[in-house]
């Protein structure tokens, strides 16, 4: 199969009608969508992306409105998506049947998001049926914000990509939960803990340190999100993480490559992300610059612990997950 690269919305329409795949661009990272409720069409994104079949999907949808289509939502969730959608949030809540199971892998929860970004937009409103999209990748590697970082990966695997430049926001979506009167965070993204707390009115628990109040409390499945296990998102240059100093000293003799928000380090190539000083633009540049420096020959790269704070913190917990882990 040819990969075509456009910005021909109808086209892109086209192809997922015909049940086929296309990459779209959302303001995180791009996503490999296809139509949610089409069986046939969400096998094609686990085989084209060699995505764990446990691990489920997220739907994409145009408004707000629509979440009442495919899922049970409650008042604070509504609060949520009525503050942040469009939006780099994704809310996890009680499906209903018309989103088939494989698209959840069988849970009885179903992640939804309204991207903010225009060419999307307007293709979902020219399709009556929401994309399952997860990031298009294959599977275990960086996410990516460009339509040639699409193209890396999926390459012969899917008729088109919908090229709406470089990604603005560059790190993927939040992801929460609300359950039990707390809000459960799955993942780290540009909505932050303390914003979701703010809006709500509750307390912002890390999923990691959830746990359910009582046994038969089915509302919770373990584990809560599949794709937020250990290793994920990682380059094939083993990554380290820490203080810059003391890393060169344990990796001398080899070819470095530095990741840092603006400082510049001695004897080792630099990759400063933001010379404005700005997480936001730190995060956008993050996989775009992962990706260059693994395409090069580095031995090592070598990350800086951003400031635990705002995008940061989503910042610091993708570098940690992307860290060389020793297998055994
Ligand atoms: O920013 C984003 O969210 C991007 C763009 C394309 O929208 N999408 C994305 O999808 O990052 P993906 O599949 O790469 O990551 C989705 C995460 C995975 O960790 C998955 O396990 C979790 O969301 N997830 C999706 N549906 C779930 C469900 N029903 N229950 C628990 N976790 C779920
Ligand atoms: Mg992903």
């Amino acid at each position: 199969m040819k990969t075509q690269i456009g910005e021909d919305v109808h086209i892109a329409a086209a192809f997922l009608k015909a049940g086929e795949l296309v990459a779209i661009p959302t303001e995180t990272v791009y996503g490999l969508a296809g139509n949610a409720l089409s069986e046939e069409s969400v096998a094609k994104i686990y085989a084209a992306k060699n995505r764990p079949s446990f691990n489920p999907l997220i739907l994409h949808i145009a408004q707000i409105a629509q979440l009442h289509n495919y899922t049970f939502v409650d008042e604070i969730s509504m609060k949520l998506a009525e503050h942040f959608m469009p939006g780099p949030l994704t809310l996890l809540l009680p499906k209903k049947t018309t989103v088939p199971d494989i698209t959840t892998a069988g849970s009885k929860k179903v992640a939804m998001r309204i991207p903010n970004q225009p060419l999307t937009l307007s293709l979902l409103a020219q399709i009556d049926f929401p994309l399952a999209a997860p990031s298009a990748n294959p599977s275990g590697y960086i996410s990516p914000t460009n339509a040639t970082h699409v193209l890396e990966g999926l390459h012969g695997k899917i008729p088109y990509i919908l090229d709406g430049g470089n990604t603005t926001v560059g790190l993927e979506s939040t992801i929460c939960e609300v359950a039990n009167n707390i809000i459960i965070l799955h993942r780290a993204g540009s909505v932050t803990a303390s914003e979701l707390s703010a809006v709500s009115g509750l307390e912002v628990i890390n999923a990691a340190a959830y746990h359910a109040p009582d046994i038969s409390d089915h509302s919770i499945d373990s584990p809560a999100t599949p794709g937020q296990l250990k290793s994920h998102y990682a380059p094939h240059t083993p990554l380290f993480m820490g203080n810059i100093e003391e890393l060169i000293q344990s990796h001398v003799g080899k070819k470095i490559a530095v990741i840092s928000f603006y400082n510049r380090y001695e004897g080792v190539d630099n990759f400063i992300l933001a010379p404005d000083h700005q997480l936001s633009t730190a995060a956008s540049k993050l996989f775009a610059t992962l990706r260059s420096i693994d395409q090069s020959d580095y031995d090592v790269i070598l990350s800086e612990v951003f400031p635990n704070e705002g995008i940061g913190i989503a910042i610091n917990d993708r570098i940690g997950r992307a860290q060389f882990i020793l297998k055994h």
